[in-house]
C-alpha cells in the first residue's frame, strides 16, 4: 500500500515505549489545564468524575488505538485502511486515520505557540522578571507578550525547531531518547516542587481541596469538561497513539501498559495540583483564575516568595519538558504518514510536516495581536483551530476508532490479543461497545 518499502521502526524496549507514550500524555493538559479546571470546578468532586472518565472511556480508547496501530504496523491512515479491508468493511474507515493525522497537525500548530510562551517564561524566571511585581505588573508582562508578534514568533519558532530536531532523528534515536531524558527530569522537578509545596505550610489545604469532594459544585457542565479532558490528556483521537502503537511488537501487553501510562498521567496531573495549590493558598491568590493560573497567577507567587527564582525556573522547565514530549508526539503521526506515502526520507518528511505546522502556527499567534478579529464563526484562527480539533475532530476520530475495533474486528482475536478470559472480555465488550462510545457521543453532541 505504501509507495515505498522501508523498515518500519520499533521501540527499543517496553520501558522506552512507556516513557514516550507517557511523555505524549503528560503535557500542557496536566500541568496547565487540569489544575485550573479543578480550580474552576470545585476541587475533588471534579477529580473523582475525571478518574471515572479516565477508567471507563480514556483507557479503553487508548488500548484500542494501540491495537489498531500495532496490527497495522503502518501509519494511522494505512493501518485503518488495511484493517478495514481485512474485516471486509469499506475503505472509507481510513478517514478515521486521516482525521487523526490532520487533527495532530492542526493542534501542533497552536500547541507550539503555547510551548513558546513556556520557553519565554522559563527565561523570565531566570532573569528575575517576576521579582517584586504586583498583580498588575505580572498581568502587564503577559499582555505585553501576547501583544508582541515578534516575541511570540521567536518562542514558537525555537520550540518548533526543537520538536523538528528530535522527530527528525527517528523513533528510537529521537523520540525515545528524548523521553528517556525528559521524563525522569520531569519527575524529579515535580517531586521537588511538591516538596516545596509541603514547606509552605499550606499543603494540607491543597490536599483537602483536591481530595475532599464538594458534590454541590458538580454540574452537567463539569462532567462534560471532565470527559473531554480525559480524552485530551491521553492524547486520544489524534492518530498519536495509533502511530506509537505501530512501533510496538507482539510481546507488549497492551492492557497492562495502558494501566501504567494512565496511572502515571493521573499521578502527574494530581502532582501538578499538589505543587501549584499550596502556592495559591500561601499567597492568597485566586483559585479559580482559569487559564491564567499558570502564566499570571503563579508568577505573582514566584515574584514574592523566597527562592522564587529557583522555584519559578523549575516550574517553567517542568512545563516546557511536558509540552515538548507532547509536541513531538503530535508531529510523529504526520511524519509517519508523509514518510510512508511519499518518496521523502525521514528527515525531509519531518521538515515538510514541521515547517507546515510552524507556518500555520504563525496565523495562530497573530490571533493575539495583529489578526485578532474573527475570521470564521466569530472566532479568530487560534480559537478556531482549538475548537475545530477539540470539539469535532478528536471525539469523532476516537469514536470511529473504538466503534470500528469493538464492533468490526474479530472478537476472539481481540480477546486473545488483550490476554483476557471470557468473563473479563464480556465486561470489556460492554465498555468498548456501549459505555465508551455513548460517553464520547454525549460529549460531542452536547458541545455543539
Ligand atoms: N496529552 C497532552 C496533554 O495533556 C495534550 C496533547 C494533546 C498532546 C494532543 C498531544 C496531542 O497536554
Amino acid at each position: 500500500m505504501s509507495i515505498k518499502q522501508h523498515q518500519h521502526a520499533h521501540w527499543s524496549s517496553r520501558l522506552g515505549f512507556i516513557l514516550a507514550a507517557t511523555g505524549s500524555a503528560v503535557g500542557l493538559g496536566n500541568i496547565w489545564k487540569f489544575p485550573y479546571m479543578v480550580g474552576e470546578s470545585g476541587g475533588a468532586a471534579f477529580v473523582l468524575v475525571y478518574l471515572l472518565c479516565i477508567a471507563l472511556i480514556g483507557l479503553p480508547i487508548l488500548v484500542t488505538e494501540w491495537l489498531i496501530g500495532r496490527r497495522g504496523q503502518n501509519n494511522p491512515a494505512n493501518a485503518m485502511a488495511d484493517l478495514a479491508k481485512a474485516a471486509g468493511r469499506p475503505r472509507a474507515w481510513m478517514l478515521v486515520g486521516i482525521s487523526g493525522i490532520l487533527g495532530a497537525f492542526l493542534i501542533l500548530s497552536f500547541y507550539s505557540v503555547i510551548g513558546g510562551w513556556s520557553l519565554y517564561y522559563t527565561l523570565n524566571s531566570v532573569t528575575g522578571a517576576f521579582s517584586g511585581q504586583d498583580a498588575d505588573g505580572i498581568g502587564a508582562l503577559f499582555n505585553a507578550m501576547l501583544g508582541n508578534p515578534g516575541l511570540l514568533l521567536a518562542g514558537h519558532s525555537v520550540f518548533m525547531l526543537l520538536v523538528i530536531g528530535i522527530v527528525a532523528r527517528g523513533v528510537t534515536k529521537g523520540i525515545e531518547s528524548a523521553a528517556r531524558l525528559l521524563m525522569p527530569a520531569l519527575g524529579v522537578l515535580l517531586v521537588v516542587l511538591v516538596g516545596y509545596g509541603m514547606s509552605t505550610g499550606h499543603f494540607g489545604e491543597a490536599v483537602s481541596y483536591l481530595f475532599n469532594p464538594d458534590w454541590s459544585k458538580l454540574s452537567g457542565e463539569t462532567v462534560l469538561a471532565a470527559l473531554g479532558h480525559a480524552f485530551f490528556t491521553l492524547s486520544l483521537g489524534m492518530g498519536i497513539m495509533m502511530a506509537y502503537g505501530s512501533y510496538l511488537g507482539e510481546e507488549v501487553n497492551l492492557l497492562k501498559t495502558a494501566r501504567t501510562v494512565v496511572i502515571m498521567d493521573t499521578v502527574i496531573a494530581l502532582g501538578a495540583g499538589l505543587a501549584i495549590f499550596p502556592l495559591v493558598f500561601a499567597n492568597d491568590l485566586d483559585l479559580a483564575s482559569g487559564p491564567g493560573l499558570i502564566f499570571v497567577t503563579l508568577p505573582l507567587a514566584f515574584g514574592q516568595m523566597g527562592g522564587g527564582i529557583v522555584v519559578g525556573l523549575m516550574f517553567f522547565l517542568l512545563l516546557t519538558f511536558a509540552a515538548l514530549t507532547s509536541a513531538i508526539s503530535l508531529l510523529e503521526p504526520v511524519v509517519e504518514f508523509v514518510e510512508e506515502r511519499t518518496p521523502l526520507s525521514r528527515v525531509a518528511s519531518t521538515l515538510v510536516s514541521g515547517v507546515g505546522a510552524w507556518a500555520l502556527g504563525i496565523a495562530a499567534l497573530l490571533s493575539f495581536n495583529l489578526w485578532s478579529d474573527p475570521v470564521l464563526f466569530g472566532l479568530n484562527v487560534f480559537d478556531l483551530l482549538d475548537k475545530l480539533t477539540s470539539k469535532f475532530m478528536l471525539p469523532l476520530t476516537g469514536l470511529g476508532a473504538i466503534v470500528f475495533t469493538s464492533w468490526y474486528l474479530d472478537k476472539e482475536s481481540v480477546r486473545r490479543e488483550l490476554g483476557m478470559d471470557v468473563y473479563d472480555f464480556s465486561l470489556w465488550s460492554l465498555i468498548t461497545r456501549f459505555i465508551a462510545p455513548i460517553g464520547v457521543a454525549v460529549v460531542f453532541f452536547s458541545s455543539l
